[in-house]
């Protein structure tokens, strides 16, 4: 008896929607990195942690740059933003940097006073890495030079090591964060999901085929600021875009009514979250006189309680308090 047909499998039948897409062509390549240096060049925001790149200057106009200064200032400055928009993040690193103007002032610091000055920020785990980070590095005595090396920091992933390596060293690797996905994806007219590791490799993969040998550091900025700005989420400004021409979600947005450039990136359902439900007690130990308020100058002193070293929230304090519920 003959052996029954198999059928192939929907999975392996169906290509991965990532397949098709393909590499910058050279020519492709060339022109989006002038067209969007000479745009960044006469349109960058002036930010208080853009000092001259490593590779500023010339032979008649030195321009002297503190290499491993300036990987702090980035350093810094990245960490703050991954979650926080760039007017907030402006006073928190200006005092920042007032108070530890050098990585070893940080590494002096203590947990409490990092946390106090990340207050508002969120994410105190960022502000916990940053100061374990700077201890480390000033222990070794000198600064990571490359992404690699970078990535042995505790707290520094692949978009914080691409940062530094690139603005404050001139190495040529690529940084991808939510506006680089969102310029990248209409550029190519990417339709996978771009949360799933494929799609995530090969933006990084196209990404790092784009990024100027001659100025990665500025070529990494200036993607990163045309999708925090022209090539926003819901109302890209594309008629003012260095690169539309090069953009597959704008030529075909062009070619059917029925495509929009905010198309792209797909949109995917965020995780739900999670609501745990808490009974917290505030107790006042003391109300202070006139005369002898306390350091911050407040009146009410408060009973706190040091969160464990480890876990979320590790080394904060917060009011005493009891999980009544925890939602599954
Ligand atoms: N967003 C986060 N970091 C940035 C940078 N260095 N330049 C522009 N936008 C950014």
């Amino acid at each position: 008896m003959a052996a029954p047909k198999r059928r192939k499998s929907a999975a392996v039948a169906i290509l991965n929607a990532t397949d098709d897409i393909e590499d910058f062509s050279k020519s492709e390549t060339l022109a989006i990195r002038s067209s969007l240096l000479r745009w960044y060049d006469e349109n960058s925001r002036d930010l208080p942690w853009r000092t001259p790149s490593a590779g500023a200057g010339s032979l008649l106009m030195p321009v002297k740059v503190d290499e491993e200064q300036r990987a702090y200032v980035v350093w810094v400055s990245e960490v703050m933003l991954q979650q926080t928009r760039v007017p907030t993040v402006m006073g928190y690193f200006n005092r920042w940097m007032e108070k530890w103007p050098t990585i070893r002032d940080l590494s002096s610091a203590s947990l409490e006073e990092v946390n106090e000055m990340w207050a508002g920020l969120g994410y105190y785990r960022r502000a916990r890495f940053l100061l374990e980070g700077a201890k480390s590095i000033v222990d070794e005595g000198k600064f990571p030079r490359s992404a690699s090396e970078l990535l042995c920091v505790k707290g520094i992933g692949d978009y914080t090591a691409g940062a530094i390596a690139s603005i404050a060293f001139n190495e040529v690797v690529p940084v991808v964060d939510g506006n680089v996905v969102r310029v990248i994806t209409r550029l190519r007219a990417i339709s996978a999901n771009p949360k799933e590791a494929g799609t995530v490799k090969l933006i990084w993969k196209l990404t790092r085929q784009l990024v100027d040998p001659s100025r990665p550091g500025d070529f990494n900025q200036a993607l990163m600021e045309l999708g925090a700005t022209l090539c926003s989420s819901t109302n890209p400004s594309c008629s003012k875009c260095p690169v539309s021409d090069h953009c597959q979600a704008f030529l075909l947005s062009k070619k059917s009514q029925k495509l929009k450039v905010t198309d792209y990136p797909t949109k995917v359902a965020k995780n739900k979250q999670r609501h745990d439900f808490a009974a917290v007690s505030v107790v006042e130990i003391a109300e202070l006189d006139e005369q002898i308020l306390n350091d911050n100058g407040l009146k009410h002193v408060f009973l706190l309680v040091k969160r464990p070293e480890n876990g979320l929230l590790a080394g904060l304090w917060e009011f005493p308090s009891v999980i009544l519920m925890k939602e599954v």
